[in-house]
C-alpha cells in the first residue's frame, strides 16, 4: 500500500467527474468540496489512528480508508445533483459498489481489500450490523470519527451551509438530541434540523483523540454561534443553548473518564 500512489489514483479520479462540470457550477463546487474533505479525513484518521498507537500497515490503512470513504460522493453528485441519500442513493453502498466494479481498488492496495470495502459501504449507516468481524467495526469507528469530525469542522468554517428556510427545530429531532444520541436524518424537517443532527454527532464519538480535538477546535460552538445569528425564533435559541450546554458538558465528560 502506498498512501502517495493511492492520493494520485484518488485525483485522477475525481478529476473524471470534476473535469466534466462547468466549474461555476453548484455540482462542480460541491463535488470539489467533497474532495477536499476526503484529504482532511485522511488526514484526521491518521490522528486518531496515531493516539490509538497502531502500527505503521494499520495507520496507513486508515489513512487510506479515509481517503476512500466517500468515492461514491462524485457519481451521486453526477447522477443526482444532491448530496442527500434519502432523496438519492446511499452513498457507502454506491462506493463500495465502485470500488468492486472493474477491480477499481487494485489501484489503491492488493490488501486488506475487504475492510477497505467495508468501511467505505458502512461509514454513513445510521445502524451498524454487529455481524460484522471486531477489527472491521474498529476500522468503522475511526473513519467515522474522522467523517464526522470534519463535518463540523465545515460548517463551523461555513464551508458547508444549510440555508435558513425560516423553519423551526422539530420536537421529534429535539427530543432525540437531548437523548445524547445520534440523530436520525429520517425526522429531518428544516434546515436548522440538519445543523442539529450534525451537532448530535458529537455524541457518537467513539475515540479520546475525537474529543480532544472536539475541546481545542470547539467546532460545535463556533456552530451555534453561526446558527444563532441566523435563526430569529426564540424557542430555537434557546433550544440551540441547551444543545451547546449539553455538548460542552458531554465533551469535558468524556474527557475525564
Ligand atoms: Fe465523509
Amino acid at each position: 500500500m502506498d498512501i502517495e500512489l493511492a492520493k494520485q489514483e484518488f485525483t485522477s479520479f475525481a478529476n473524471l467527474y470534476l473535469s466534466k462540470e462547468d466549474k461555476k457550477s453548484s455540482d462542480y463546487k460541491n463535488s470539489l468540496r467533497k474532495y477536499n474533505h476526503s484529504f482532511r479525513v485522511m488526514n484526521l484518521s491518521e490522528k486518531i489512528a496515531q493516539s490509538l498507537e497502531l502500527p505503521k500497515e494499520e495507520i496507513e490503512l486508515m489513512k487510506l480508508c479515509g481517503l476512500l470513504h466517500d468515492i461514491g460522493r462524485f457519481e451521486q453528485g453526477m447522477k443526482y445533483h444532491i448530496f442527500e441519500d434519502q432523496k438519492s442513493i446511499d452513498h457507502g453502498d454506491l462506493g463500495a459498489e465502485i470500488l468492486k466494479k472493474d477491480n477499481l481498488i487494485n489501484k489503491f492496495a492488493m490488501t486488506n481489500q475487504q475492510d477497505i470495502i467495508k468501511v467505505v459501504k458502512y461509514h454513513n449507516k445510521y445502524i451498524i450490523p454487529k455481524t460484522l468481524p471486531t477489527k472491521t467495526r474498529f476500522y468503522i469507528d475511526i473513519i467515522r470519527d474522522a467523517d464526522k469530525i470534519d463535518i463540523l469542522y465545515s460548517l463551523s468554517t461555513e464551508e458547508l451551509i444549510y440555508e435558513n428556510d425560516n423553519k423551526t427545530i422539530s420536537d421529534e429531532i429535539f427530543k432525540q438530541i437531548k437523548k445524547k444520541e445520534l440523530v436520525n436524518k429520517i425526522n429531518i424537517q428544516s434546515s436548522i434540523d440538519w445543523v442539529v443532527v450534525d451537532l448530535a454527532f458529537v455524541f457518537d464519538l467513539k475515540f479520546k483523540k475525537s474529543f480532544e480535538i472536539m475541546k481545542e477546535k470547539n467546532y460545535h460552538n463556533k456552530i451555534i454561534n453561526i446558527y444563532s445569528k441566523k435563526i430569529k425564533k426564540k424557542d430555537d435559541l434557546k433550544k440551540l443553548e441547551e444543545i451547546r450546554i449539553l455538548i460542552n458538558n458531554y465533551i469535558e465528560e468524556m474527557l475525564t473518564c
